[in-house]
């Protein structure tokens, strides 16, 4: 198709960005219903630790029954309601703290008091609320969705690329995490994410001292997208890493707010966008390395990631959610072209896609 008959495909209208009802439309339609990153198997290392963390505006427990077996459930009592645990720990028996129902790391009533008193009253038939968890490759995720297609069938392609750049991701350890608050709707930071138009201008170091940028590509799959770059050339290279049998950049996104990446020199991050408002998104970045020690470059890689490119977006996309609110500006045009080069923004539409799709038509 030539460029004169190619239709201009239109960007979601601000509305999605700025309306509080869409926002907690989301929280059903998107983050119920989607898989979610929890953490590292690590954090649940042995029988009984457990997480609290929450999703999709539910306190959910993870906690590990035995050595397979990793558990998530609804941070509520089945008796009165009361919250159960909170933070992280580990016990082999979770004690609601209003009136001592204890449950068993599988979520079974083992105990209630005065319960042998009580008419009527079956122990077996409570228990705490389960919702799914997938490991995938030492990454531990939940769906509330006890109906969703499970996370290998949604996007295979990432979980072989996932044991490729990172084989011995499942015992790597948590070094640093780098994160904001940042000033705008959670779509905004994952568009400006899934787009390298923006790249040579707002980051320059990235674009001149990292990477390759005349070879930045981003693939589409259904659920996902996959990020490769060639890495710049030694005497360019702004931190000198020194594993030579990794020197691309990669990136996969998982909708709708997941990603991995490993910088040229091989080190993992996994990003973490949650939404907090309508115009306010927390975002984590853990870096995972083979030990805690880490050698000057490592040091110098994180350091340089955070005062760069992660600062650099963070402001711009507080500028975005600002333009988003004024009264002149509904929607504009995506800037795809036919090579889905590095300056298309092919990858943004189809995020676009996924959320039109997840919020059905009421939400246009
Ligand atoms: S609310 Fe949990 S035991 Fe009563
Ligand atoms: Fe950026």
């Amino acid at each position: 198709m030539s460029k004169q008959q190619a239709a201009l495909i239109q960007a979601l209208g601000a509305h999605a960005y700025v309306d509080p009802e869409i926002f907690k439309a989301e929280q059903n339609l998107v983050f119920a219903s989607t898989w979610q990153y929890a953490c590292h198997v690590e954090k649940l290392a042995s029988p009984g630790d457990y997480l609290v963390c929450e999703i999709a505006t539910e306190s959910i427990i993870l906690i590990r029954e035995n050595d397979t077996t990793i558990n998530a459930f609804y941070n509520v009592c089945p008796h009165r309601a009361s919250r159960l645990l909170e933070a992280e720990g580990c016990k082999k028996r979770i004690a609601c703290p209003y009136h001592a129902w204890t449950f068993n790391t599988r979520g079974e009533l083992i105990s209630a008091p005065n319960a042998q008193n009580v008419a009527g009253f079956e122990i077996s038939n409570y228990r705490l609320k389960a919702c799914r968890v997938e490991i995938l490759h030492g990454l531990v995720f939940v769906n509330l969705d006890d109906d969703a297609e499970s996370l290998q069938q949604l996007a295979p392609e990432m979980l072989s690329d996932l044991e490729a750049y990172a084989p011995d991701l499942p015992a790597l350890t948590f070094v640093h995490r780098t994160e904001a608050l940042l000033e705008c709707n959670w779509k905004v930071a994952i568009e400006n994410y899934a787009e390298c138009y923006h790249c040579e201008l707002i980051h320059k170091e990235l674009t001149g001292g990292v990477l390759d940028m005349s070879s930045y590509r981003i693939r589409n799959f259904a659920n996902s997208q996959k990020h490769l770059s060639g890495s710049q050339s030694g005497e360019k290279r702004v931190y000198a890493f020194e594993d030579t049998s990794a020197t691309d950049f990669v990136a996969w996104w998982l909708w709708p707010n997941f990603s991995f990446q490993s910088y040229p020199g091989g080190r993992m991050h996994c990003w973490n966008w949650t939404p907090l408002a309508v115009d306010r998104t927390h975002l984590t970045v853990d870096w995972y390395f083979p030990n805690t020690e880490l050698a000057d470059w490592e040091r110098e890689l994180i350091r340089h990631h955070a005062a760069t490119t992660f600062r650099e977006d963070s402001s711009v996309m507080a500028l975005v959610q600002q333009g988003l609110s004024s009264r002149a500006y509904e929607s504009g045009p995506l800037m795809i072209d036919a090579e889905k080069s590095q300056y298309s923004e092919h990858a943004v539409a189809a995020i676009q896609q996924l959320w039109r799709d997840a919020m059905g038509a009421d939400y246009e």
